[in-house]
């Protein structure tokens, strides 16, 4: 097919003669718009950042910034994009005229030197900036927030400014040589859009819809279903098809290891596999919704998956990864599963046979291997109501945000009258699998919650798996770990201070 297009800045631009895998980014690059830059080609720098227009969870559409490096351009058939270029305003000749609000707080607080990073970052604070909620002010409120008051709020929540801004919209954006105090201050500047801001009024319009594309080219093809029965139907018959929703994690396979799918099938948009429904014995959350939107949508009523999402990774990535994309790919580093395992989760896979349910924890069967046959996809994750109450998710890394687990221990404990009555705790990073530490669970069912019992299950913690030393950890250091994420648990509900 050759008439697939993109909206960059306004302006219908093919995708053709893009090969299917070409990110957005080398797309945009080829085309003119060098504003984003490639940093890393894996998601961890945010030089690459785009802003996309997404069906908004409390408006018609919200802005949203994503790594232009990881997404190939044919997954934005008929999706409309920002760049940096577009965000200021342009005369007929294309020459910029005026800068937008942030692109000035950036340039007059001194947030950019070399200019590498900066359009990424402008992106990203763009997409916060136009985040409904944000700010209830109007542009004084911008006058009203100078340095000093930001400077003020600081001393009370470092990670929000007075004006609502989120700094974590941000933790996926890194600078080399500026540092990140004038970029905070640019940040914590920013007032309310005003009312005849072009890209705040094109929130109260319907996203794009999602286009049905079929985009071949050089004899390899990516393919966007329409709906969940054609998706099964391809996958049927293309078993070496790959599933792509995200794209976080297959992005950096064809960007670092070169690998390319001759068939690719998308399913990100699939309506099936974007719903979110409460019933009254389990919340159900779409496979291919991306975190962002979950976390938006359940706004901490789950609180162990409110305490995984900001740990998971940056906001750029938590904007496109999916749940069903961090349990398909069958890590045993990935984050979700462990909490997931924790809450008792289970896996609704779909096929053109129907739907099957299967309990997570008998869904992973090996390295990066699951139950789910080649003709199956991922439709949605079920969670059983009532929740425990006692939860906590503990991510040993070694940075605070923005990493990858050396361990990752969720716990859900149902403790009345000071009796543990039943505690599922989720792994991850010690085995070849995510797994169940079904030992100490044993330990702690029926026990009293207290400090023998504790001291005791940790210690049958510290030996449940089977983990490995490698350039993140040493084994040693993980089984300890292990451990002591029970006894801070404890710490943490009783606040007694253990040994
Ligand atoms: Fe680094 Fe895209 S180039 S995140
Ligand atoms: Fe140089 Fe950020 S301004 S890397």
């Amino acid at each position: 097919m050759v008439d697939a297009r993109i909206t960059v800045n306004g302006k219908a631009t093919p995708i053709s003669p893009a090969a299917p895998h070409t990110t957005v980014l080398d797309f945009l690059r080829e085309r003119g718009f060098t504003g984003s830059k490639e940093g890393c080609a894996e998601g961890e720098c945010g030089a690459c950042s785009i802003m996309v227009a997404r069906p908004g969870v409390e408006q018609p559409t919200d802005w949203v910034a994503i790594n232009a490096c990881l997404v190939p351009v044919a997954a934005l058939d008929g999706q409309e994009i920002v760049t940096a270029e577009g965000l200021g305003t342009l005369d007929a000749t294309g020459a910029p005229t005026e800068l937008h609000p942030v692109q000035r707080e950036m340039a007059v607080r001194g947030g950019s030197q070399c200019g590498y990073c900066t359009p990424g970052f402008i992106c990203s604070m763009a997409s916060e900036y136009y985040r409904p909620g944000r700010c209830g002010g109007g542009e004084s409120a911008a006058a009203a927030a100078t340095e000093s008051t930001a400077a003020e709020a600081h001393s009370h929540d470092g990670e929000h400014g007075p004006n609502g801004f989120d700094l974590h919209s941000l933790s996926g954006n890194l600078c080399r040589c500026t540092g990140y105090r004038p970029i905070r201050d640019a940040a914590f500047a920013l007032g309310a859009p005003s009312t005849d801001d072009p890209f705040a009024q094109r929130r109260e319009q319907a996203a794009p819809a999602p286009v049905a594309t079929e985009y071949s080219q050089d004899g390899r093809t990516f393919r966007r279903p329409q709906d969940l029965a054609e998706a099964v139907r391809l996958l049927r018959e293309r078993p070496d098809a790959v599933l792509v929703a995200g794209s976080t994690d297959w992005g950096v396979e064809v960007n670092i290891r070169a690998r390319r799918a001759d068939y690719a099938i998308a399913i990100d948009r699939l309506p099936e596999l974007r719903e979110l429904r409460v019933e009254s014995d389990h919340i159900e959350i779409g496979a291919a919704m991306s975190l962002t939107e979950i976390e938006r949508r359940l706004d901490g009523s789950v609180p162990l998956l409110a305490q995984l999402f900001p740990q998971f990774a940056s906001r750029l990535i938590r904007n496109n990864a999916t749940l069903g994309g961090n349990l398909g790919t069958g890590s045993p580093i990935g984050d979700a599963p462990p909490a997931l395992l924790a809450l008792g989760a289970s896996v609704v896979l779909a096929s053109e046979d129907g739907e099957r349910e299967i309990d997570l924890a008998d869904y992973f069967t090996g390295y990066r291997q699951s139950v789910r046959r080649a003709d199956e996809l991922i439709r949605a994750v079920r969670i059983p109501l009532p929740l425990a109450p006692v939860t906590a998710f503990h991510k040993i890394a070694k940075r605070r945000f923005d990493d990858i687990s050396s361990v990752a221990v969720a716990f859900a404990l149902d403790i009345e009258d000071g009796i543990v009555r039943k505690a599922r705790i989720g792994l991850g990073g010690v085995a070849a699998t995510p797994i169940r530490a079904r030992d100490t669970e044993a330990a702690l069912d029926g026990q009293p919650w207290n400090t023998a019992t504790v001291e005791a299950a940790a210690r049958v913690l510290r030996s449940e798996g089977t983990p490995m030393s490698d350039h993140r950890a040493s084994s040693e250091y993980r089984a300890a770990m292990l451990g002591q994420s029970l006894l801070k648990l404890y710490a943490q509900t009783t606040e007694a201070v253990l040994s």
